[in-house]
């Protein structure tokens, strides 16, 4: 097989999230101390043994603040408190000193682009055109036609603008999201204050570090311009990126490194080019991380995966940016629901469906989990969960996301760890097969997807090649994704002491494929006691890593 793309090595004494596997908590979905439906922070806490059993290194847990919970968390009324549908700053606190204590840090959401319409920065600023605040957010004065002041089109409805008319006060606000959403204006230094002091207050209670929330929205142009009519309906927020926001980075960016023990932050860019999206890595001034979205969106398809790494190492060399990889968030489908989707649009039997789901995401799993760059599993993933079938009644997500947010179902009693009682049901249901597919049932099977992802992430950890290794894509037979990651100059079979090689092979397709034999199999997505000697025959769906 021959070389054709390769990315540098890291070098030793690589900052602890550029070696970290992150696992990102839903805190809504992930477990439930008090029986009323809804996960909570001592729900996490309760767990976070079987996620150091796992082996993953660091949590992102999405917002848990004071909010009215119009998205769920993303529309923040306190950025310095804990809601108490999820506890209270103690109960933080003693969550964080049990991560620390196990070892995982723990990195939490910051919503920098926009506040909930219930804080009282925008109470105070909607009261009257001469609020001292009023300049905290956008406003603009109807045009003569009384149309909203630009094109913008916000997130979830397409049809609608990224503008509400306060009729109170006679103008419009932006809100990239939800009306209930509006969007800080970060021109007003003050905002810029006001929110550098809600990172410093985390950061003071030893947070490790944040996940920045669609970070590229907090600059704008002034002018506020029309979006081009060739991208008329795209959400602007999928279409801003300004250069006084590198500014406002390299802010924040001072800020968290000011603090010791090595924070960090991690940025959504939710833009469409990769291109673009490492220029928010600055010169190693701004992010630390940045999201890499197109494996997310990506069809299982080895010449489209091969895209993807190609693209992100073309993109983030240059500038020694570090990539992330993820397959799954709370913001869209399940890797098994969306490959299922798409093998059905492509016209697969439900039959071939069902037989080949689990064993395209244990294969995904081996991808995520032996790339150049850090890879971020979210809660469920690593059970191989779908999505659940929400019922119209149900629903109640303006994004409609409920799906990928269904309770993580923990045993396989009735409940599956979700006690409710006298009428009260979680917040949304649970996902399909949880009788089997739940977190007990798995941990007592080697053969589950846990069992998989547990032994995947020991095999990065144990396997310097795998963290900090070069990565090279190899040619391959049609459908088959190959890449060698290599640390020092390579060795022989068994010997890791100087060096190390491994080599990763990915089958797409429904049917084996030969490729070159021999090598000792590392990993298999499908078997927790592989072949020792790799025959040459990759079955499908099928990914092994090989030490050759
Ligand atoms: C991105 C978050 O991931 C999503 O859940 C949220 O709705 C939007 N940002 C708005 O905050």
């Amino acid at each position: 097989m021959a070389a054709d793309e390769t990315e540098g090595e890291v070098p030793d004494g690589a900052p602890w999230w550029e070696t970290a596997v992150f696992y990102q908590v839903y805190p809504r979905s992930f477990a439930d101390s008090d029986g009323d439906g809804v996960g909570d922070l001592e729900g996490i806490r309760g767990h976070l043994a079987d996620l150091a059993w796992l082996g993953v290194d660091a949590l992102w847990i999405s917002p848990f603040f004071r909010s009215p919970m119009a998205d769920f968390g993303y529309d923040v009324s306190d950025y310095c408190d804990v809601d108490p549908l999820f506890g209270d700053l103690a109960g933080f606190d003693r969550l964080l000193a049990d991560a620390h204590a196990l070892g995982l840090r723990v990195v939490i959401d910051w919503v920098p682009n926009h506040t909930s319409d219930q804080h009282p920065w925008f109470v105070d600023a909607s009261s009257s055109r001469d609020s001292p605040r009023r300049d905290w957010y956008v406003w603009r004065d109807p045009t003569p036609d009384g149309a909203p002041p630009n094109n913008w089109v916000s997130a979830f409805d397409l049809s609608a603008p990224a503008w509400t008319f306060h009729e109170p006060t006679g103008q419009w606000y932006l809100h990239l999201f939800e009306a209930a959403q509006p969007d800080l204006n970060w021109d007003e230094p003050a905002v810029e204050a006001a929110m550098h002091d809600t990172l410093r207050f985390w950061l003071d209670r030893g947070v490790d570090g944040f996940r920045a929330d669609v970070v590229h929205g907090i600059g704008k142009d002034p002018a506020l311009p029309d979006d081009p009519p060739e991208v008329a309906g795209v959400p602007h927020c999928a279409l801003n990126d300004e250069p006084v926001t590198h500014e406002r980075l390299r802010s924040i960016r001072a800020l968290v490194d000011g603090y010791p023990g090595d924070r960090m932050v991690v940025g959504e860019v939710f833009l469409l080019s990769t291109d673009a999206v490492a220029t928010y890595y600055g010169r190693g001034d701004e992010l630390h991380l940045a999201f890499n979205f197109p494996p997310l969106f990506a069809p299982w398809r080895a010449d489209r995966w091969r895209a993807c790494i190609e693209d992100t190492v073309r993109a983030l060399d240059p500038r020694g940016a570090w990539p992330t990889w993820v397959l799954a968030n709370h913001d869209n489908p399940r890797p098994r629901t969306r490959y299922d989707r798409a093998a059905a649009r492509a016209g697969e039997d439900a039959g071939t469906t069902a037989r080949r789901s689990e064993a395209r995401a244990r294969a995904a799993a081996v991808l995520l989990l032996t790339l150049r760059g850090t890879p971020f599993v979210y809660q469920g993933e690593e059970l191989g969960l779908c999505d659940a079938e929400v019922p119209p009644d149900r629903q109640v997500d303006p994004g409609g996301r409920d799906g990928c947010r269904a309770p993580v179902p923990w045993d396989a009693t009735g409940d599956h760890g979700w006690p409710t009682g006298s009428g009260v049901r979680t917040w949304l249901p649970l996902p399909p097969e949880a009788d089997t597919r739940n977190r007990a049932s798995e941990a007592a099977d080697p053969d589950s997807v846990l069992h998989l992802y547990r032994r995947a992430i020991a095999l990065r950890r144990s396997t310097p090649a795998l963290v900090r290794g070069s990565c090279t894509l190899l040619d391959a037979p049609d459908g088959v994704l190959a890449y060698r990651r290599s640390v020092g100059d390579g060795v022989a079979e068994g010997s890791a002491t100087d060096g190390d090689t491994v080599e990763v092979l990915v089958n797409f397709t429904d049917g084996p494929v030969e490729v070159t034999p021999g090598g000792t199999v590392l990993l298999a997505s499908d078997d927790p006691s592989p072949e020792a000697r790799f025959t040459g025959v990759l079955g499908p769906d099928r990914a092994v890593v090989l030490r050759r």
